[in-house]
């Protein structure tokens, strides 16, 4: 191989990356935990836990579950909430170059606002990303993800709260992904992240006890990737903002796949369970396999798929 390695930086809408790989929100704590196991220099960008406005110790026990092709969990979004997260994790993840993404989360609609408000003025958080796949306890818990014209209303607020970039992460559970991705951009979001968790079950056959004490949970790994990628293609197209891909990446061809569907950047959640370096190891390997296939940088792959019944 000759030349240049290929160039990893991304940009999606206001947001600069260093390279186009994050974690994702809940697979790796609040990014500071696992500095003694990972090497978190080398990160695009770390995606914090959920976080809300007051703590919350999560569902009962058994909570995570390993199923074919992927895992299953009900973690509840068990978090220390917003205010330990600033005055003791944030001044930590500092001293690192990745980009900090904070995960919010609310019951009611203002909490989200509120969030974003908290962390707008502060300078080590590069954006935030809003997990809608929540119930709204106002509306007889019927997710915020789920209902376009809510959707369109919240983001708006936060938009007023933050001029820090906005990503909307979309539930694949939600009747049309394209739809609330729409409604994310007409509230003035930036960016889309694609997908969270996909519903799902296990049942143990011997106690006949569902595996989660929830009975259903979130469904992740590589079972969903055909999922998130199907998702990420649409929205992109569809939709006209930058995406992040979130589903299934284990691989580096993983990541390639969900470049050329549209996404301008990945998050690796499953994945890092088995390996705390997985994330790391495909910054690695990304500029070899970008050279392989002809591409100058990872921006050059974004959107560039060659769908069938077009030229
Ligand atoms: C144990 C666990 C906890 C998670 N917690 C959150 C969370 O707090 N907020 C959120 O938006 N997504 C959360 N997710 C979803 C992931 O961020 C990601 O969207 C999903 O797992 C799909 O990616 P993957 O297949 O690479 O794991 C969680 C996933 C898992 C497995």
């Amino acid at each position: 191989m000759s030349g240049p390695a290929p160039g990893l930086a991304v940009r999606l809408g206001p947001l600069e990356l260093p390279n186009p790989i994050l974690t994702a929100s809940g697979t790796f704590g609040y990014g500071l935990e696992f500095a003694h196991l990972a090497d978190l220099e080398r990160l695009g960008g770390i995606v914090t836990k959920g976080l809300s406005l007051t703590p919350l110790p999560g569902n009962p026990p058994p909570r995570v579950g390993e199923v074919r092709g992927g895992m299953l969990n009900s973690i509840g979004l068990q978090n220390i909430g917003i205010e330990k997260f600033v005055a003791d994790v944030l001044p930590g993840l500092a001293r690192y170059p990745a980009r900090i993404l904070v995960n919010l989360f609310g019951y009611e609609f203002d909490d989200y606002a509120r969030l974003a408000a908290r962390v707008d003025p502060l300078p080590g958080i590069a954006a935030v990303e809003l997990n809608v796949s929540c119930p709204n306890v106002k509306r007889g818990g019927m997710e915020f993800g789920h209902d376009p014209e809510l959707l369109e209303r919240l983001v708006a607020s936060v938009r007023r709260a933050t001029g820090k970039p906005i990503a909307v992460k979309l539930s694949p559970n939600a009747g049309s992904p394209v739809a609330v991705a729409e409604a994310a951009r007409s509230g003035g979001a930036d960016i889309l992240s694609a997908i969270n968790t996909v519903l799902g079950m296990a049942i143990d056959p011997w106690t006949r006890r569902p595996r989660l004490h929830t009975n259903r949970g979130g469904l992740s790994g590589p079972a969903i990737k055909p999922i998130a990628l199907r998702i990420v293609f649409d929205v992109a197209r569809r939709v006209g903002l930058p995406v992040i891909g979130i589903g299934g990446v284990e691989t580096v061809d993983d990541v390639i796949e969900f470049l050329l569907a549209g996404a301008s950047a990945v998050q690796v959640g499953t994945a890092l369970f088995r390996d705390p370096r997985a994330a790391e190891k495909l910054v690695a390997a990304l500029p070899g396999r970008l050279a392989e296939l002809g591409a100058v940088s990872a921006a050059d792959l974004v959107g560039a798929v060659r769908p069938w019944g077009e030229a």
